[in-house]
């Protein structure tokens, strides 16, 4: 992971990095069991150089800790490792650029299960291991299992954690997801 971490600091592979403050490479145990990927770094994640700190990272905190997880247990990372400028949508040629490293990542850490947070995530993963995507709204909490080479790996998707921000009563659906990621352990 330190020489992926090392490419990522120095990565000019996409212009997002003039814009950039701090890439965010991820963070958590690289033994995870379950590797959680997101969308892109936000305005807070840019500063400290860290995924899931700001007010989406709260609810995701709090999930967490619903079903008794701490955040070092788990690997919690992105689609893209920099901030697009204003939290705009993540681009097409950005995404192709920067997957690369999340393949990689998910080859060291070799996580069981992946829980995809929000639609980027989702769209790429299931593409990755070629899985028919539907609207998240049939899929979140639901389990797909892929195999690879290497393993059997289970794929949650799962709602982006901002949108209980402006939702209060997704929580109630996050919740419930998370228990059923727990249970596909
Ligand atoms: N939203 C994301 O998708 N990722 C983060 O790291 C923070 C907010």
């Amino acid at each position: 992971m330190e020489s992926i971490e090392k490419e990522i600091k120095e990565c000019k592979r996409c212009e997002l990095c003039k814009t950039r403050t701090n890439p965010v490479v991820g963070e958590g145990s690289l033994f995870a069991n379950v590797m959680f990927v997101g969308e892109a770094p936000g305005y807070y994640e840019d500063l400290k150089g860290r995924p899931f700190v700001g007010k989406a990272g709260k609810v995701l905190d709090e999930l967490l800790e619903s079903v008794g997880w701490e955040r070092g247990e788990v690997y919690i990372t992105n689609v893209l490792k920099c901030r697009p400028p204003g939290n705009r949508n993540p681009a097409t040629a950005e995404i192709k650029a920067c997957t690369p490293y999340l393949d990689a990542q998910l080859g060291i850490i070799e996580p069981t299960v992946i829980a995809t947070l929000g639609n980027f995530s989702l769209s790429y993963i299931f593409d990755k291991f070629g899985l028919k995507k539907d609207k998240i709204s049939k899929m979140h909490g639901n389990v797909f299992n892929v195999n690879t080479i290497a393993s059997i790996k289970k794929i949650i998707p799962l709602y982006h954690p901002a949108v209980a921000t402006y939702n209060p009563e997704m929580k109630e659906v996050l919740v419930e997801d998370f228990k059923a990621l727990t249970r596909c352990l």
